[in-house]
């Protein structure tokens, strides 16, 4: 194969590069001209930050079609959203059930309050596809269950959860639905109207193209969370308690202004190119990429098999192959960049039937061409001959 001058990004599931090329110069014309405190004084430079953070928080609620913008909150990315969700959302005593799919950033805060005796936990299991069980979920919800933790795509294997189900469940049962959307933000339409999800986590620096630093909470109308930042908000400043209305109730400090204003430009391309356009090519790539390996000997594929039942996300073993030294092989000979490991999701790992080593993930994105597929399909099927051959 010629190899020569590669350089190919299959890591998008981990922060999606390159981004569209205005992102790149709404950062850099913030820093260069709006560079105000947004919210302390009214100069002009400070008027022009407000306006790009006003600008933001409507477009998110556009995007996810939050009827009230002041809903959105913006944090510094998915693990920080989660974190202010669960943290602003749980009281000593209650009950919380969260999927073997949820990354660290969730199991992480639930187990450290677990430790310190505050709330009680419980796992739903996951299929080998990485599917919640339902029944279990029924059986598992009580009255004490405060909340229910959801990733809706699995960043091992795009698996989607059936978000619509589980909400009903977990609001018959007077339950919270806390969605992780940190991998389906900007790769699945979500609608917290038509699915009254109460809160949505989500990062800017994956699926929405923006830059690292970005993210936020969407907290559904009549859902009031204790704050868990304070600090300054540029308003009310004679008291020295958190203000009660959103967003500064659970937002304090100065934000990420050069960030937001280049997210606004990932949400732009989004709108520009269509969401469902965005799923149908994807899709498409991914049924492509699954045709193109399924025959390599020795090569397991993780996750549902079905392109709709899933994102591009794509998990691979090879027999007698350690993940490292694959994905080592994949970056070293052939330019391929992929993320090798748990990923920071040991349950989801467990329930694979992928753990302690972990699976090679390869996660294209919108500017993956099929050509680049094709590439990546021939060296993996080199290396698995490779293989057979030195034995
Ligand atoms: C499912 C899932 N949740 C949460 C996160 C954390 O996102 P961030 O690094 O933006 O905080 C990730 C990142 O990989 C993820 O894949």
């Amino acid at each position: 194969m010629n190899t020569e001058s590669r350089n190919l990004y299959f890591d998008n599931a981990a922060t999606s590069w390159p981004k569209p090329e205005p992102v790149y110069g709404a950062a850099e014309r913030y820093l260069r001209r709006a560079s105000g405190n947004p919210g302390r004084t009214g100069s002009t430079q400070t008027i022009a930050a407000e306006r790009a953070l006003y600008q933001a928080r409507e477009s998110l609620a556009r995007f996810f079609n939050a009827a009230d913008p002041s809903r959105i909150v913006f944090t510094f990315n998915a693990t920080d959203a989660l974190n202010m969700a669960l943290k602003g959302t749980l009281a000593p005593g209650d009950h919380v059930l969260y999927t073997a799919m949820e990354h660290n950033s969730v199991l992480r805060p639930l187990g450290g309050l677990k430790r310190a005796g505050l709330i009680s936990t419980q796992m739903i299991p996951c299929s080998e596809e990485g599917l919640p069980d339902l029944d279990f979920l029924e059986r598992a919800l009580r009255r004490r269950t405060r909340l229910l933790a959801v990733n809706h795509v699995s960043n091992i294997c795009g698996a989607i959860a059936p978000l619509k189900e589980m909400l009903a469940l977990a609001h018959r049962h007077g339950a919270v639905l806390l969605v992780d959307a940190a991998q389906s933000a900007g790769v699945l339409p979500i609608d917290v109207q038509a699915l009254p999800i109460d809160l949505l986590a989500f990062t800017g620096h994956k699926g929405l193209l923006g830059p690292a630093g970005t993210g936020g909470l969407y907290v559904r109308p009549g859902l009031e969370l204790k704050p868990w930042r304070e600090g300054g908000t540029g308003s009310f400043s004679e008291q020295d308690r958190q203000p009660e209305s959103m967003p500064e109730r659970l937002e304090a400090g100065t934000l990420n202004g050069p960030g937001l204003a280049g997210l606004i430009e990932g949400l732009n391309f989004i709108e520009e190119q269509g969401l469902e356009q965005i799923r149908s090519r994807e899709m498409a790539l991914s049924a492509y990429l699954r045709a193109k390996l399924s025959p390599i000997p020795g090569l397991t594929l993780h996750g549902p098999a079905e392109p709709s039942r899933c994102t591009a996300v794509l998990s691979l073993t090879m027999a007698g192959v350690d993940c490292g030294e694959l994905g080592y092989t994949l970056e070293s000979a052939y330019g391929i960049l992929s993320r090798t490991g748990l990923h920071c999701a040991p349950l989801a790992h467990r329930a694979l039937g992928t753990f302690p080593e972990g699976t090679v993930r390869l996660s294209p994105g919108v500017f993956t061409a099929e050509a680049d597929l094709a590439y990546l399909a021939g060296a993996l099927a080199e290396i698995a001959k490779d293989k057979a051959r030195k034995g």
